[in-house]
C-alpha cells in the first residue's frame, strides 16, 4: 500500500516533529499522556500484546462494519498493537498496514498473522505523529484504543488527514468511560468525545459524528469522519 511513495515521505517535515523535539503538545481530549515509544516494550509489552491479541473479535468486527471495510480498501491501523484489527480488514479483502511504535507489538502482530493473510498485512514502525506512508495512500484510517496514547493529537490528526485519500474514512474508537469509573485513563468520556469531534473538524475533516456502540458490558465511543473529496473542476 502506497509503498512507492514511502521514500518521498522522508523528505518532508512532519507535523509530529515538534512533539518529538519536546515542544508542548497541543490541547485536546487526550485522556492520558503517553510519549509513544518505550511503552508496550519488554516483558510487560509482551504480556499486554498477547492479552490484546485474543478475544478482540467482536471489537474488530464492529470497527470493520463502522468503517465499511470491503475488498479493495487500503486500511491503515494507527497503533495496531498485536494486529487483531489488521487481520479483520484483510479477511474482508482489504490490504492492511499497521503503524506501531512498539517493536514488541510489531513482532506479535507478525506471529499472529496467518500465512494466508500475510500478503495483505504488514506492520511498519511509526507513530500517529509520524506515519511512514505516502500522501493519499489509504482509503480507511482507524485508531482503536490508541488515540488516548498519542503524544500530540493535533499532529496525529494532520498525519491521518495527509495519508487518507480524498473521500477516505476515519474511525477513532475508544472505550466509553463512565465519569468516576474504573480504568477511565484508558478511555474517553462522552464529553471528551465531543471535544474530539471539534478537534477532528479543525483538522479539516467533514461529516464528523460521534456514536456510542454497546459491546458486551462496555460501550465503545466511535468518532467517524471523512477527508473531504476534491472539488470537481468546473
Ligand atoms: C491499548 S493498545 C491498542 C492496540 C490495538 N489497536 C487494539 O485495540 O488491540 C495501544 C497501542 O497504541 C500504541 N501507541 C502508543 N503511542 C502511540 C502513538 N503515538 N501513535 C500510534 N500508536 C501509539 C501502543 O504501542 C499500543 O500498541
Amino acid at each position: 500500500m502506497g509503498q512507492g511513495r514511502e521514500a518521498e515521505h522522508g523528505h518532508r517535515a512532519h507535523p509530529g516533529d515538534q512533539a518529538q523535539l519536546g515542544h508542548k503538545a497541543s490541547s485536546g481530549p487526550r485522556a492520558h499522556f503517553h510519549p509513544g515509544r518505550g511503552d508496550f516494550e519488554g516483558v510487560l509489552g509482551l504480556l499486554a500484546g498477547l492479552t490484546m491479541s485474543f478475544g478482540r473479535g467482536r471489537s474488530a468486527r464492529l470497527a470493520a462494519e463502522l468503517a465499511g471495510v470491503r475488498a479493495g480498501d487500503r486500511v491503515v491501523d494507527v497503533g495496531c498493537g498485536p494486529g487483531r484489527f489488521l487481520r479483520e480488514a484483510a479477511e474482508r479483502g482489504a490490504e492492511a498496514v499497521g503503524v506501531e511504535p512498539s517493536g514488541q507489538m510489531r513482532r506479535i502482530a507478525g506471529w499472529r498473522t496467518p500465512g494466508a493473510l500475510s500478503g495483505r498485512v504488514r506492520v511498519v514502525d511509526g507513530t500517529a505523529e509520524r506515519i511512514p506512508l505516502g500522501d493519499g495512500s489509504a482509503t480507511v484510517v482507524w485508531a482503536v484504543a490508541s488515540f488516548h496514547h498519542w503524544a500530540d493529537p493535533e499532529a496525529g490528526l494532520a498525519e491521518v488527514h495527509r495519508v487518507l485519500q480524498p473521500g477516505g474514512r476515519l474511525l477513532i474508537a475508544e472505550r466509553l468511560a463512565r465519569p468516576g469509573g474504573w480504568f477511565r485513563h484508558h478511555a474517553l468520556t462522552w464529553e471528551q468525545g465531543q471535544d474530539l469531534v471539534a478537534q477532528v473538524e479543525r483538522a479539516g475533516f467533514s461529516d464528523v459524528t460521534a456514536g456510542r456502540h454497546p459491546l458486551g458490558r462496555v460501550q465503545v465511543l466511535a468518532v467517524q469522519a471523512r477527508r473531504p473529496a476534491n472539488p470537481v473542476p468546473g
